[in-house]
């Protein structure tokens, strides 16, 4: 009889434990939904990620790491270090490393102390030539002019 009792409770318990964890998905769930509709291009910046070719190809860079995941405002960006223009800054001839680990463009901040250090984690930003063909279906050899951000 006590036995019974117990193998009951124990049954009980487990039920409303398989209850609360699908609720705890569900929602999880919804929660993520919710995060991805919140997008808004006019609050985060462009969605397209922005893809330069030179001079190397390629390096990227998304807005929504750094507005809606970093927090970052616009401001700490536009327009002392970058022009909101996609492709602005690979016309010119410093959009290099060296200028990156002296502190300009991306390395005012990727300095290793506000985020990670440019000199580490290369392949975070410099996704190659098979990342852009992924993100663009612009093949290598096809080198044409950036116009396919959009
Ligand atoms: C961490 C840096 C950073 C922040 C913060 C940032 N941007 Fe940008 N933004 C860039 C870079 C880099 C480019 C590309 C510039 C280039 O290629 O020279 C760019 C380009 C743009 C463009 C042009 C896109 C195109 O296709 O021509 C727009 C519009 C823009 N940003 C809007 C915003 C808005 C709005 C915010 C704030 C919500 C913002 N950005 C915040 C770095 C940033
Ligand atoms: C105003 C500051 C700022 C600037 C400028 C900036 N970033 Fe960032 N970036 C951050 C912060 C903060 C994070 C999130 C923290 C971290 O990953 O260290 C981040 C994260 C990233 C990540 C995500 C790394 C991951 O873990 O997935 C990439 C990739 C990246 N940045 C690339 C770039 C590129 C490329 C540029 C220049 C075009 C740039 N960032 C310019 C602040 C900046
Ligand atoms: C925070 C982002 C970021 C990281 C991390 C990063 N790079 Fe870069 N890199 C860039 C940007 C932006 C450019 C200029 C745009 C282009 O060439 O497409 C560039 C250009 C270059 C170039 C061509 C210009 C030059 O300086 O000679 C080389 C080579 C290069 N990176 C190598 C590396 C290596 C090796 C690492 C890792 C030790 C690295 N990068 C890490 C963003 C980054």
């Amino acid at each position: 009889m006590k036995n019974i009792l117990l193998l009951t409770l124990l049954g009980l318990f487990l039920l409303s434990a398989t209850i609360l964890s699908a609720n705890a998905e569900i929602a999880g769930n919804e929660e993520n939904i919710a995060r991805e509709e919140e997008y808004d291009e006019e609050t985060y910046g462009p969605e397209d990620p922005v893809i330069w070719t030179r001079p190397v190809r390629s390096v990227v860079f998304y807005h929504k790491i750094h507005t809606m995941d970093a927090e970052l405002d616009c401001d700490s960006c536009h327009d002392e270090l970058f022009e909101m223009e996609a492709g602005a800054a690979e016309e010119n001839e410093d959009f290099t490393m060296e200028t990156l680990y002296e502190g300009g463009y991306c390395g005012a901040c990727h300095d290793g102390e506000t985020a990670f250090a440019s000199n580490t984690r290369c392949t975070v930003c410099h996704i190659g030539v098979r990342g852009h063909t992924r993100l663009t279906g612009n093949p290598p050899g096809k080198n044409e002019p950036e116009g396919d951000h959009h």
